[in-house]
C-alpha cells in the first residue's frame, strides 16, 4: 500500500522541524524549557489538578522534569508513560525520579518492578510531545501513533496540554482522521488556548 500523500507531507515536515528542533544547544533547551514551565506553573488548569500524566523527555523534547518534580513535592500525583505495544502505552504513578531506567526506545520508563498502573480516566491533566504544532492544536509527532490514542482514550474533562518551543509552532500542520488536537499549547512565550 502506497502512503497518503499526507503521510507524505507529515514525514516532510516532521524531518525539517526536527532537524531545526535538534540544533538547539543543551544550554537553549534548558533555558526554554525552565521557562515554558514557568507558565505551565500559572495555569489554573496545573494549579488545580490532581493527576497529571506527564511524558518524560528525551533530546531536545521540552524539558518535564521540573513539572514531574513539583508535582511530586505536591499533593498532585504523577503518572508517566510506557510503551507497553504498538500505539500503546501505560500510564503509571511515579513516586520519585529515581524510580526511572531508560526503557522501549530509550526513553526514561518506571522500572518495571515498580510500576503502578492507572486508568486514564483519572487523570486531571496530560502534557503531550509533539515535534511540530499548528496555531489550533493539532500536532505531528515520531509518526507512530502513541499520543494520538492517548488523546483518544482522555477523558473529555481532561485538559490536555501540548508543551513546546515557539520556533516549532507553524501555521499549519497536515490531519488526518485519527488526529486530535490539545486544549492548549505552551511554549517558552505564550499560552495558546484552543
Ligand atoms: N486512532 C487510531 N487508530 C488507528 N490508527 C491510528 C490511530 N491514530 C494513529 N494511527 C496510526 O498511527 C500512525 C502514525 O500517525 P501519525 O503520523 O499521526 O503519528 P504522530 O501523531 O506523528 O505520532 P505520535 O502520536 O506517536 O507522536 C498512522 O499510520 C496511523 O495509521
Ligand atoms: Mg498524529
Amino acid at each position: 500500500m502506497t502512503e497518503s500523500n499526507l503521510a507524505v507531507e507529515k514525514k516532510k515536515l516532521r524531518g525539517r522541524m526536527l532537524h531545526q528542533r535538534d540544533a538547539l544547544t543543551p544550554a537553549e533547551i534548558q533555558r526554554k524549557s525552565l521557562r515554558v514551565v514557568g507558565n505551565v506553573l500559572t495555569l489554573p488548569e496545573f494549579q488545580t489538578a490532581k493527576i497529571v500524566a506527564c511524558y518524560v523527555n528525551k533530546g531536545s523534547e521540552v524539558e518535564t522534569k521540573p513539572i514531574i518534580r513539583n508535582v511530586l513535592t505536591s499533593s498532585k500525583k504523577v503518572l508517566v508513560p510506557t510503551v507497553t505495544g504498538e500505539r500503546d502505552l501505560v500510564f503509571s504513578e511515579l513516586r520519585s525520579l529515581e524510580e526511572l531506567v531508560p526503557g522501549t526506545f530509550g526513553i526514561l520508563e518506571p522500572q518495571p518492578d515498580l510500576t503502578r498502573p492507572r486508568s486514564l480516566e483519572t487523570v486531571d491533566l496530560a502534557f503531550i510531545p509533539g515535534i511540530v504544532w499548528d496555531s489550533q492544536g493539532y500536532r505531528v509527532g515520531w509518526g507512530k501513533g502513541y499520543f494520538d490514542a492517548v488523546l483518544e482514550r482522555l477523558p473529555s474533562w481532561a485538559t490536555s496540554i501540548g508543551l513546546t518551543y515557539d520556533q516549532q509552532v507553524v501555521e499549519r500542520v497536515p490531519r488526518e482522521e485519527f488526529d486530535l488536537p490539545v486544549d492548549l499549547i505552551v511554549t517558552e512565550t505564550r499560552v495558546i488556548r484552543l
